[in-house]
């Protein structure tokens, strides 16, 4: 099985971790690419939410109540060569950023599997999953993995990634 993971992460300051240089999200993304071979394609803006934790809650309220689709770097063109297609990214007010929706409206997904997974603080996987059977028409998704982001580094959670993508593999 040929897969991808396409998430959003980003770094500066966050809540419980204090100023980090490398997003959550991004580090349970690499264990992924790490134990499956996926390929890594993130979801960056190109006006980059504020690394100020307070400033960067206000923007994704306003991004989420407007449902917008913010502009980013790059693309993916199409994820025809890819059976699997890891979905991720923080949980912002209970859902993915809307980053991640800029890059799923263009893509075609039916006939992949979509795994989806999060970094959060206290809310899991909330509607992501539920939010990826809406959006990815066609896919069939499977059981989601929800990490705590200040737990990232730690042994338990690294097996954690591992346990479940060979499960799914
Ligand atoms: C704007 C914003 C909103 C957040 N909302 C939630 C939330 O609703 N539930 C939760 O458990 N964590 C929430 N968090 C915490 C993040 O999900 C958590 O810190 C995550 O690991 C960040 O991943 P990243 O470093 O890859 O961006 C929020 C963080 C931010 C910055």
């Amino acid at each position: 099985m040929k897969s991808i993971v396409i998430y959003f992460s980003r770094a500066d300051e966050n809540y419980a971790v204090g100023n980090i240089t490398k997003g959550n999200t991004e580090v349970i993304a690499e264990y992924i690419a790490q134990f499956s071979g996926a390929k890594l394609f993130r979801c960056d803006p190109v006006v980059p939410y504020s690394a100020n934790y307070r400033e960067c809650c206000k923007e994704a309220v306003a991004k989420q109540r407007s449902d917008a689709r913010p502009e980013l770097v790059s693309y993916l063109d199409g994820i025809e060569e890819y059976d699997a297609v890891y979905v991720g990214g923080p949980i912002y007010c209970g859902e993915y950023p809307q980053e991640i929706y800029s890059q799923l409206d263009r893509l075609d997904f039916v006939g992949k599997t979509v795994r989806p997974f999060a970094t959060h603080e206290g809310s899991g996987l909330a509607r992501c999953a539920e939010v990826l059977k809406a959006k990815c028409a066609g896919a069939t998704v499977t059981d989601g993995l929800a990490i705590r982001g200040r737990d990232v580094y730690l042994d338990e959670s690294k097996n954690a990634v591992r346990e479940w993508v060979e499960r799914l593999s």
